[in-house]
């Protein structure tokens, strides 16, 4: 059932109250998500993006209910990512010739995924399309935001930017708009995403946030495609972003270990208790990466200024659960974090500085030795756990 947004402009997407992880599963999805589409009947009547592909068949057939499709003039694919596109093959073949806007790369990602040629019309930052009524669409193109042919669409007179992924959350709700929902929820998700989706691409959201703020364009409504619609002083997402993109960290340290007896575990929880006695400020965080959700953890890991990682020797180097989680860290590309690194061993003991190597690979700065306990921590071995946390806290 389409919901209005304002006056003219409706959401025709969908809510995936189910979803338990995304991107495969490399993303957790605790609340859910949704595809947001939308309807704009001006002059021209006007499709943004579409849904994904197994929600085909029940965008269609609303969408039918709401509009007769072949009274679309245009449809805007602002990114060709099959969370969004994915119900143009079934909507396409009810409507074949209806022209479509999209980047260059757009073009490229929908022939590559559904090797169709549509009638594809390219746009570039800045070009528009008038829609009657003295409104218009402006292309504004988002390349790396958060893929190549990512774009973004504003719409004159109605002050709406359609953002697509940019400002998003995975986060189903019935309500639709930022100041209907749980604001704790609503900022958890929305940084979680930053973190875990575009966290790599800082330098470049950099840039692009100058250039929307340099049009100078009055922005009343960001309407995401996943999640919220931000219509509540839309520009403090913005404002969030900002602050993101700059390399992003509060006074936290986070200890992410792995443990076979408990050993390097034991030596987590010392260290960080070392930590709080010379820095009580700060907040000090201890996971265990097999029994927490790993985008939660990454997220720990951006709002961190120093990232301690652990584990013991385990057929000479670390366990494979660490060096799985810091390949996610690497590809996040953090900045302007430090990092340190420990473990148990009972024989060989390289694990501390495979860990080491490991956290450098990933761009963070190495700060202090590889802090090291052979076989199960006695009473000395905790407390130079405790020490090691200590002078690890002077180096922060
Ligand atoms: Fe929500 Fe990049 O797709």
């Amino acid at each position: 059932m389409k919901k209005q947004i304002k006056n003219n402009i409706s959401w025709v997407g969908v809510i995936d109250w189910e979803l338990k992880t995304f991107h495969g599963s490399e993303y957790s999805t605790h609340h859910g998500s949704s595809y947001n589409s939308y309807l704009i009947e001006e002059e021209k009547t006007v499709l943004i993006d579409t849904v994904w592909s197994p929600f085909s068949k029940e965008f269609v057939e609303n969408l039918e209910k709401e509009v007769d499709l072949k009274k679309i003039d245009y449809i805007i694919v602002n990114h060709g990512e099959v969370d969004h596109s994915g119900a143009l093959p079934a909507l396409m073949e009810k409507i074949p010739d209806t022209p479509i806007y999209l980047t260059a790369n757009g073009v490229k990602s929908l022939k590559g995924q559904y090797h169709k040629d549509w009638n594809f019309n390219v746009v570039k930052t800045g070009d528009k399309l008038d829609i009657g009524n003295g409104k218009e669409l402006i292309f504004v193109e988002m390349q790396m935001l958060h893929w190549p042919d990512s774009m973004a669409t504003y719409m004159t007179g109605d002050n709406v930017l359609f953002s697509n992924d940019a400002f998003g959350q995975h986060m189903a709700s019935q309500e639709l708009f930022n100041d209907k929902v749980d604001q704790c929820v609503l900022f958890e998700e929305a940084e979680k995403y930053y973190a875990n989706i575009i966290n790599p691409f800082n330098p470049i959201l950099r840039k692009k946030l100058e250039e929307i703020l340099s049009f100078n364009l009055p922005i009343d409504i960001i309407a995401t495609s996943h999640g919220i619609i931000w219509r509540d002083n839309p520009v403090q997402i913005v404002e969030k972003y900002s602050e993101w993109a700059n390399d992003y960290q509060e006074n936290q340290v986070t200890l992410i270990y792995d443990t076979m007896w408990n050993g390097t575990k034991r030596l987590a929880e010392m260290i960080a208790e070392g930590i709080s006695s010379v820095s009580p400020d700060t907040v000090v965080k201890v996971f265990n990466v097999t029994k927490t959700d790993e985008n939660d953890l990454i997220t720990e890991v951006f709002k961190s200024k120093a990232v301690l990682v652990g584990s013991p020797t385990f057929y000479n180097t670390c366990m494979h659960t660490m060096e799985g989680f810091i390949h996610l860290v690497k590809a996040l590309k953090f900045k302007n974090k430090k990092a340190a690194a420990f473990g148990c061993y009972g024989w060989t003991g390289e694990s501390a500085k495979i860990l080491r190597g490991l956290m450098e690979d990933a761009g963070f700065e190495i700060i202090g030795d590889d802090h090291r306990a052979m076989w199960a921590p006695d009473e000395t071995a905790l407390n130079d756990a405790f020490l090691y946390g200590k002078e690890i806290a002077k180096k922060l």
